[in-house]
């Protein structure tokens, strides 16, 4: 009687510690059979012990049998009750869907100052006229004075220029030349026909930078495009023929220009260069017949060839293309305005 009571108890905790550990169906049912098991399980096999037990001990044994098959059951249940919970919160859980299409990749675009610069570059290229380069930190030579702008003159107050040594500005007569951030891309016009002898055909787009409050038109750094051409006879009549082409194949055929004069030191005439579009008359920039000083400075001679060179505002044109009214529009990295574009 006491071997099969053991028995019982050995099995009841057996089979709790095994329903309690199964952590899957699989597990579950593997133990369901190796304790429930209709033919061979445990229970059946004690349950055969019952008949070795004395007579008068069998009513006590069978009651106790009874319990433990009860605990067995219980604890079957249970377990099985636990998995299928656990089961069902993983179906809760999105699944990976492989039907479902892809999410869009967000692409990028490029910045409509980017953009402008690219379309003048090809406007400027049908009309023969290369890209050139010049570094946007000058020396006061190149930004001035092969420019014909003397030391006194008012544009090279570094009030109005970004001087890299401020305190040094005019400091070039002790020997240490003072650097600025270019205030205009003339700057690549003296440094192309300081290395290239004539004829020169060239445009140059890059950053400019003066020191001006933030408006709606106005921005310490702004881009400009530089045109410069030199060769035998090249005449003012050439330069306004070129700039009517450059307008009409940017803004549309029903641009007009007009120019009206105007002063810079290395442009002899001098104009500004307005045009008509959209019932609106806008000054694009400024341009005239290459100053003989400027082609004496970088080693031509005036007498063999003449040129014109024009600078006009990237920013302007673009605003004027798409109707922006703020050019700090442009630098806000706001993407809903650069989306636009
Ligand atoms: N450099 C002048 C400016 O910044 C523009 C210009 C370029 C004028 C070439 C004449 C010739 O305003």
């Amino acid at each position: 009687m006491s071997d099969f009571l053991a028995d019982l108890d050995e099995l009841q905790t057996a089979a709790e510690q095994r329903f309690a550990a199964a952590a899957s169906s699989d597990e579950l049912e593997a133990a369901r059979v190796e304790f429930l098991g209709q033919k061979s399980g445990r229970i059946k096999d004690v349950q055969k012990g019952l008949g070795a037990v004395p007579k008068e001990d069998k009513p006590a044994a069978g009651k106790r049998f009874n319990e433990v098959k009860q605990a067995v059951q219980q604890a079957f249940e249970s377990a099985q009750q636990r998995i299928e919970a656990a089961r069902d919160e993983s179906k809760s859980e999105p699944l990976f869907d492989p039907t479902l299409p892809g999410r869009p990749v967000r692409l990028g675009r490029l910045h409509p100052i980017t953009q402008t610069i690219e379309e003048l570059k090809d406007i400027m290229g049908r009309l023969g006229f290369s890209v050139a380069e010049g570094p946007e930190i000058e020396d006061e030579r190149h930004n001035f004075e092969a420019l014909n702008i003397p030391a006194d003159h008012p544009a090279r107050d570094p009030l109005e220029n970004f001087y890299l040594h401020a305190a040094r500005a005019g400091a070039g007569k002790q020997g240490d030349a003072p650097l600025l951030l270019r205030s205009q891309t003339s700057t690549v016009q003296i440094r192309v026909m300081e290395h290239t002898p004539p004829p020169v055909r060239i445009i140059a787009l890059g950053r400019v930078y003066r020191p001006d409050t933030p408006d709606a038109t106005h921005y310490p750094m702004f881009h400009q495009m530089e045109g410069l051409w030199v060769d035998r006879r090249v005449t003012m009549a050439d330069l306004k023929s070129v700039l009517r082409l450059f307008a009409s194949s940017y803004l549309g055929h029903d641009v007009h220009i007009r120019f009206r004069p105007s002063f810079f030191p290395f442009t002899e005439p001098s104009v500004e260069c307005d045009y008509h579009w959209n019932d609106r008359w806008t000054e694009f920039g400024g341009a005239g017949m290459v100053d003989p000083n400027v082609l004496q400075a970088v080693g031509y001679d005036p007498e063999e060839v003449t040129g014109f060179a024009f600078g006009l505002g990237v920013e302007r044109l673009c605003m004027r293309r798409h109707h922006i009214t703020d050019i700090r529009e442009f630098y806000r990295n706001d993407v809903r305005f650069l989306h636009q574009f």
